[in-house]
């Protein structure tokens, strides 16, 4: 054996980073259901196995939308159900506003742009959440606008918007939420509380490869929809709606056999359940950034479970934290995107996570946090984390 070949001798950079574990939001770790599921012998896409499977998914998809009206199934990545929306609720040169508090309320108003739709954007400051007073005002100054667009889960920041606040805020507008990183992790009745139409993706809170994008829009989105003609060939919701459970396109077949999965994992546990656990690793996500003795990016709100973003500290490089935590203990963590580069980090706990995937991460962060020169009590964390467990816990044994 060569020396080149041997591992070196002396301090171990790492204890062992055999297990890769993703904890960023999106795309998310898979059950073995799900990794299962897309395994299996592909199905014919118009075979009635295959159509018993899309309807199922489409019915199932209604409970976590928590919607009666209609969803929709695109092979595509969540922006493609971003752009549907714009494509086929705005024409050409009309007026929208954008309520954006991050990088993902942002990539609305560039859709729009694409569109030839004219988006007045208004901004908040990132890690705060869109103000629905200003929203409101915004609305006033500028007349004769009928679509609004927001996100209820900025996973740049780790913002979760108040969009009962904004439904009021807007009228009688159509208002457009992007939960591609929310759905299924942080409770959005859109039926009960106005949302006219909700975006999402595959990737995150429901535990699928990336890869499907939905739609799902009340009686009046789709009547404003139809009315404005066709929003594109390939993302136009009049065609997708009139393929009814055979899709107008070949359908990817083995993400959704590997959705259904997914959906009757959340259905068994139960959705209210399911937003229960991520709240409680939410809280203890940040419960144990802050005994790090580390700032959370704005302020703490007990419905951000998507994602928790803390400032990089003074002194240490903002790269080396992701950078550590994947070397030394095979560990993703995100970094900051856009001007928050460098800046924070973040943690995501949004969809297949539990007390252990929060207690690893945070008894990792700690000693790289540790090994860049931040002063941080091996252990302090951990205790928060599981004092919060242990309190949601109750007196169980
Ligand atoms: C809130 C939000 N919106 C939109 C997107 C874009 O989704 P995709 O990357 O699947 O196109 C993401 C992805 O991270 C997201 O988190």
């Amino acid at each position: 054996m060569t020396a080149a070949t041997s591992a070196p001798v002396g301090a171990p950079a790492t204890v062992g980073n055999l297990k890769r574990t993703l904890m960023v939001p999106g795309p998310t770790a898979l059950p073995p259901e799900v990794v299962e599921a897309g395994a299996r012998p592909i199905l014919y896409s118009r075979s009635p196995e295959f159509v018993a499977v899309w309807e199922d998914v489409v019915r199932r998809l209604g409970t976590v939308f928590q919607t009666e009206g209609d969803v929709l199934v695109f092979g595509a990545s969540g922006t493609g159900a971003m752009s549907s929306a714009v494509a086929n609720l705005a024409a050409r040169g009309e007026k929208v506003l954008v309520a954006s508090c991050g990088n993902f309320g942002d990539r609305w108003a560039k859709i729009c742009a694409d569109e030839g739709v004219e988006a007045t954007l208004l901004e908040f400051e990132w890690g705060t959440p869109v103000d629905p007073a200003a929203v409101a005002e915004a609305l006033e100054r500028e007349p004769g606008i009928e679509v609004v667009f927001t996100t209820q889960s900025e996973t740049s920041t780790g913002v979760v918007n108040d969009l009962p606040a904004l439904r009021a805020a807007v009228g009688d507008r159509i208002l457009v939420a992007d939960a591609v990183s929310g759905l299924g992790v942080v409770d959005l009745p859109m039926d009960r509380w106005g949302v006219d139409v909700v975006v999402s993706g595959s990737q995150k809170g429901l535990m699928t490869p990336p890869g499907l994008a939905f739609v799902a829009a009340n009686e009046r989105a789709i009547a404003r929809s139809a009315g404005l003609g066709p929003g594109g060939f390939y993302l136009d919701w009049e065609r997708t709606r009139k393929g009814g459970s055979r899709s107008p396109f070949t359908p990817p077949v083995t993400l959704v056999c590997q959705l259904q999965a997914a959906l009757e994992l959340i259905d068994a546990e139960g959705l209210q359940n399911v937003f229960a656990r991520h709240r409680v690793l939410g809280r203890m996500c940040r419960a144990a950034v802050k005994a790090m003795g580390l700032e959370l990016l704005g302020p703490e709100n007990p419905e951000a479970n998507v994602v928790t973003a803390f400032r990089v500290p003074e002194g240490v490089d903002g790269k080396a934290i992701p950078a550590g935590m994947k070397a030394r203990f095979g560990i993703t963590i995100a970094g900051g995107q856009g001007k928050l580069s460098g800046r924070i980090a973040r943690i995501g706990h949004c969809g297949y996570y539990d007390y252990r995937d929060i207690v690893t991460t945070i008894g990792a962060l700690e000693i790289v946090l540790d090994g860049l020169g931040h002063p941080v009590e091996l252990g302090a964390g951990l205790r928060a984390a599981q004092g919060v467990a242990s309190e949601a816990l109750g007196a169980a044994a």
